[in-house]
């Protein structure tokens, strides 16, 4: 994403000295252009809906962008689904997922008339049966599939084993059509899966689809007219070097093989595809120190700011941002955070750095932010977008005052 102009570190064509000079650090900012290209990929090789995943990443601005783009948009609470129908999203091009969503969550999207909720227990069916029943309506529903397939990826992120809390089983599938019979508001138009995130390899991929073709041949062939499947999101991206990338082509031939001229419409989930490698961190270095032999360079992210390496060990590349290629010092970068796990990075090489220097973590456009917390009674970043030549501020650096104001002093204190 970064490029150096006449030495000058770019992204598209925004020199980054120009936002330093506005914002205080650390900044998240995001490239208009590398999520469309993202999102132009997907589009090419995924033949379906794309239905961005609005939890990676879901300030308005990148959701107006898919928007613009022509996606869908897969939200996972009210405040997601806000949050599209406040950037002007159709509803008509929105679901909703979750396994906790609460008898007013379910009110709210159907009120909002939004094309599905996907249902992920008996007990929530019973629920929007309940609600429909009230409203006399109705009600187009999904439900996911626990495939239980192990998408052999990081234990945290998986989610379709059937030890995960995610979906009805595949082994439950005859209690739903007896559930359906009974539940006379439902009707069944969608099934879905997702099983986990960062997955590169397609033999993963292949079981899921043979899987879910299998259960949705099930429902048809029990006259129940599923217009969509929906095989979820989990494409992996590279981080750093040393990550693998995902074979977008045989991921298109593979579906190709299974899905040409089904008489249902596909539909996948993306998150992290479409933005991660579109956003990085620019944080500044407020402290060098050696100490028990190591070189530490502390800077203003911290875990608060991102928290994938502390939570996941994420390995996200990070390199100083004047680009220099002497790379002659061993450095170990952390957060100021009160915390040992407040690590973005052990001992990567480096040219010297002194305290004032700014650092570019790579990959954090998705589940970055929103994954950004007032820990140490810190404030929430700033968000830039970049557009060609331009830059806007799409998310203002929280006020510390007014997270201050929030708290409540009982009267007997
Ligand atoms: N659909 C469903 C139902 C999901 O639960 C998720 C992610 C996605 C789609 C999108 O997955 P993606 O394409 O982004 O891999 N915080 C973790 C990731 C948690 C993902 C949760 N679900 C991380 O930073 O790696």
């Amino acid at each position: 994403m970064l490029q150096y102009k006449n030495n000058k570190p770019h992204i598209e064509g925004v020199p980054i000295d120009d936002i330093i000079k506005t914002q205080v650090t650390p900044i998240y900012i995001y490239s208009q252009n590398c999520i469309e290209k993202n999102y132009a990929k997907l589009k090419d090789n995924l033949v379906g809906d794309i239905f961005y995943s609005v939890k990676a990443n879901s300030n308005q601005a990148i959701i107006k962008v898919i928007n613009l783009m022509g996606g869908g948009f897969d939200v996972v609470s009210v405040g997601e689904l806000k949050r599209c129908l406040t950037a002007g999203v159709n509803p008509e091009k929105i679901i909703f997922e979750g396994v906790g969503k609460s008898d007013e969550d379910i009110l709210f999207a159907i009120n909002s008339s939004i094309r599905l909720i996907n249902a992920e227990s008996f007990e929530e069916l019973e629920k929007i049966n309940r609600i429909a029943l009230s409203l006399d309506k109705i009600i187009n529903i999904g439900i996911r599939i626990n495939p239980d397939i192990d998408s052999q990826t990081l234990e945290k992120i998986s989610t379709g084993k059937k030890s995960d809390k995610f979906g009805i089983s595949i082994n439950e599938i005859n209690s739903i059509h007896a559930y359906l019979k009974k539940y006379t508001n439902l009707n069944l138009i969608g099934i879905s899966c997702h099983i986990g995130s960062q997955i590169f390899n397609l033999d993963i991929f292949d079981k899921v689809f043979k899987t879910m073709k299998d259960v949705v041949n099930n429902f048809l062939q029990s006259g129940v007219s599923i217009k969509y499947l929906d095989l979820g999101g989990g494409i992996g991206v590279q981080y750093n070097n040393a990550d693998p990338h995902i074979d977008l082509l045989g991921l298109n031939k593979l579906i190709k093989l299974y899905f040409d001229e089904v008489p249902y419409e596909l539909s996948f989930e993306p998150g992290r595809y479409l933005v991660a490698n579109a956003g990085i961190i620019l944080t500044k270095i407020i402290r060098t120190k050696k100490s028990g032999g190591t070189n530490f360079l502390i800077t203003d992210a911290g875990m608060n700011t991102f928290i994938r390496p502390s939570l996941y060990n994420a390995n996200h590349k990070i390199e100083p941002l004047d680009n220099n290629s002497v790379n002659n010092f061993k450095y170990t970068v952390v957060g100021p955070i009160c915390e040992s796990s407040d690590v973005f990075v052990k001992n990567i090489e480096m040219i010297e750095q002194k305290s004032g220097n700014y650092l570019i973590i790579h990959g954090a456009g998705a589940y970055g932010a929103v994954m950004s917390s007032n820990y140490n009674s810190r404030e929430l970043p700033a968000e830039i977008l970049i557009n060609k030549s331009s830059f806007a501020l799409i998310r203002e650096k929280e006020n510390i005052e007014s997270i201050i104001d929030k708290d409540i002093i009982p009267s007997w204190l």
